[in-house]
Order: C-alpha cells, then sequence, then structure tokens
C-alpha cells in the first residue's frame, strides 16, 4: 500500500513539477491529498477525501471511503468550545444527532487561514426557537461574530436549506466566532452547519455584499424562517438589511421572480387590498408605498421587465400577478425589515419563497 502510494506520489509530484523531497515519506504521502475533494460517507454525510493518515493526524473521523479506496473520506465534526481550521469542518449541537433542550451558550472559533478570504455556511440542520412577537431572537440566537465586513443578522426558528457567505478579509488574521445561545427547555434544537473555506480569488467567492449567492439558472430563495403561517406571529425576522446575489449565467439578460406558490409572499406592510380611485387593485404594493414597512428591492422591476420598474416591493403579493422582471444586472434581491413587527404580527405574514428563472438574452 506505501508502496503504491509511493509512486502514485512521484507520479503526480513530478508530473505537476513539484520539489521532491526524497528524505520524507509522509511529506510525500501528503502531496497525494486527492486534492482534498468533497465526498460522501456510507452514512450519507459529506466528508472531505484524504489519505488515511492525513485523516488520523488531523483528528477526523473515517465515514467511508473515497478515490477508488485510496482515500479515507474524512469528517471533521465539532461542538461548543471548539476551534477548527479544517475546511468541511461541520458544527452540530453537542448531543448530536439527539436535540438539546437546555439554556445554553454555545460557540465556536474558526481560524483564517492565510489564502482564504470568505467563509460559507450551509445550513444542513437548523432549528432553534422561533423568533418573538417583535420578529427578534430573543429566545434562542446564532449569531456570527467577525471584525470585516458587515454585521450579520441574528438568526433563529427553521433554517435547514440556507446558506451564508462571511467575509474574512484579506490581510486579517481575525478569527470568525459562531455562537448559539438558547434559553429555556420548551424547544429542542438542533443545528448541523458545514464550513467551507473559499480560497481568495476564486471564483466560488461571492461577490462583495453578498450574504447569499446563487449560481444556477433557476433557483429558490427564501426569507430566514421561512414556513407555514403562525396564527398572530410574523415569521421573517426583523433588523434584516442583507442581500442575496444570483450569478448572471452566460447569454441570459434577464430575471423573473415569481412566488413559490400562491401566498408564498408576505413581506412588510400594507395588509389590505390597495384601493386606487375607482378601483381596487388585487395587488402588493411597490415603490415609496414600501418605504414605511419591511420590503424586497428588485430593480428595475415589472410586469414584462419594459419601462423603468420599480425597485421596492410589500404586501402581501409580488406586484399585481406574482411576478416581477428584471433586466437590471447583476441580479440581486436585497431584505429589508426594520425593528418592530407588531402589524406584521398581528397578519401572521410568513416572508417569502421566491422562485427565480433568468431569461435569455432575445436578439
Ligand atoms: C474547501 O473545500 C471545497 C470543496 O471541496 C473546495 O472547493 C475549496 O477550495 C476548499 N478550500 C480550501 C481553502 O482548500
Ligand atoms: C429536557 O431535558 C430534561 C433532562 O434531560 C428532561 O427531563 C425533560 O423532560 C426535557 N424536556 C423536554 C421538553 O423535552
Ligand atoms: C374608473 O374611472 C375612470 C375615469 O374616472 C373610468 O374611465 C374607468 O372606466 C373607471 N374604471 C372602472 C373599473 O370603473
Amino acid at each position: 500500500m506505501k508502496f503504491i502510494l509511493f509512486t502514485i506520489a512521484l507520479v503526480i509530484a513530478s508530473a505537476s513539477g513539484q520539489i521532491i523531497r526524497p528524505n520524507s515519506l509522509p511529506g510525500l504521502i501528503s502531496i497525494v491529498r486527492f486534492q482534498n475533494t468533497a465526498c460522501n460517507g456510507e452514512n450519507g454525510d459529506s466528508g472531505t477525501c484524504l489519505a488515511e493518515a492525513e485523516c488520523n493526524r488531523r483528528a477526523g473521523t473515517s465515514i467511508g471511503s473515497c478515490a477508488n479506496n485510496f482515500g479515507s473520506c474524512c469528517s471533521f465534526k465539532f461542538t461548543c468550545g471548539g476551534t477548527t481550521s479544517q475546511n468541511e469542518t461541520v458544527f452540530v449541537n453537542p448531543s448530536y444527532p439527539r436535540g438539546e433542550n437546555g439554556t445554553d451558550t454555545c460557540q465556536v472559533t474558526i481560524e483564517k487561514q492565510a489564502k482564504v478570504c470568505q467563509l460559507r455556511l450551509d445550513f444542513e440542520e437548523f432549528t432553534l426557537a422561533q423568533p418573538d412577537e417583535n420578529g427578534l431572537c430573543t429566545t434562542d440566537s446564532f449569531m456570527v461574530r467577525t471584525t470585516v465586513g458587515e454585521r450579520l443578522p441574528i438568526l433563529c426558528g427553521e433554517n435547514a436549506g440556507q446558506h451564508i457567505y462571511i467575509d474574512m478579509g484579506r490581510g486579517s488574521a481575525n478569527p470568525v466566532v459562531l455562537s448559539v445561545v438558547s434559553n429555556g427547555d420548551r424547544v429542542t434544537r438542533r443545528w448541523k452547519v458545514k464550513i467551507n473555506m473559499i480560497p481568495c480569488n476564486n471564483l466560488d467567492m461571492a461577490p462583495s455584499g453578498c450574504m447569499q449567492y446563487y449560481r444556477s439558472p433557476s433557483s429558490i430563495i427564501k426569507s430566514f424562517n421561512y414556513g407555514s403561517r403562525i396564527e398572530s406571529r410574523s415569521r421573517y425576522l426583523s433588523n434584516l438589511r442583507y442581500t442575496a446575489c444570483v450569478r448572471v449565467e452566460e447569454n441570459f439578460c434577464a430575471i423573473k421572480w415569481e412566488t413559490e406558490s400562491a401566498n408564498s409572499f408576505s413581506f412588510g406592510a400594507p395588509f389590505e387590498e390597495l384601493s386606487l380611485g375607482n378601483q381596487t387593485r388585487l395587488g402588493g404594493a411597490t415603490g415609496g408605498l414600501c418605504s414605511q414597512d419591511d420590503f424586497v428591492g428588485i430593480d428595475q422591476g415589472s410586469v414584462d421587465g419594459t419601462g423603468p420598474g420599480d425597485d421596492r416591493f410589500c404586501g402581501n403579493r409580488l406586484l399585481e400577478m406574482n411576478s416581477v422582471i428584471s433586466r437590471s444586472k447583476p441580479f440581486m434581491l436585497k431584505v429589508r425589515s426594520n425593528h418592530d413587527q407588531t402589524l406584521n404580527a398581528a397578519n401572521s405574514q410568513q416572508g417569502f419563497s421566491l422562485r427565480y428563472v433568468q431569461l435569455p438574452c432575445v436578439i
């Protein structure tokens, strides 16, 4: 086995022109890193493909094999009090896969590596207590602390499937601290957050200012804690101020935003149908009418994508037909909510689940 690895190491090393240090076999083995690609373990969990010795050295757990059985699919799970500098580390609650039901503060630290500029957190599982009647995460909260970039929103509720990007800065050695604070035993919390380190100058980096980044011609974007209606509560959170960005695919010129289902947009006042002169418009509101409360921003959005359009959308429907087309690039969805959720809660607003589809250029 060692001999095979050794031979492969030599071949790879010489093919890529790396310097060979003949007196250090471990050094050679570490060259055979299977490029640290992602892999799936026998239990369906994701890990990083490493040489078995490397996985052990870094205190990982082997969850299967990879690279035609030459590698070990290595998982790095850690929890409260932990520190990591490893890619693809997974932050779980202490009793995972069981839940927590007490009062606790759980904190982990992610150290900055020289060539890493961003982190991407994928919430594979995320259940914390719901926000209070003001949309604030006062019972439980998930917080990201970093000394560079904008402050990230404090999260709670149900957020499985969501992701966020965190700026780590170029030069600084500042760590990122993730913390989960939970209060009381009336809720069972569970989380499993995959941490991906994105190298600087890499195509996987999200553009500056984008807390969420989608890279496909079509996908669904939901507000945090989106889910079924809870009577007299707003599901979406207060104090949001972030942007979800969509990578413009080649040969696509416009983007269409539509509700995932008939009622999957209820974000901010007004709550009733609007009367305009002798007409009652069965639409959501736009522009200045959205400035009193919460709204999503889509630049130059209109029903058919022509004309100046509007840039703010709110109410219980997305424009007139639950769909908005925008030709303004880059494609972005700005999300803004204020600190007061009283009326939104009274109207049991859910937030949004929007499907976007990029539209090809018409010549
Ligand atoms: C972390 O892993 C991902 C997925 O395998 C990879 O794309 C990325 O380049 C890795 N980051 C670093 C810093 O190696
Ligand atoms: C919370 O945990 C305690 C101790 O493990 C247990 O006695 C209690 O029944 C749990 N409460 C709920 C609501 O699950
Ligand atoms: C609304 O009023 C305008 C003029 O005052 C009229 O032309 C139009 O037909 C009216 N629309 C409806 C739906 O009654």
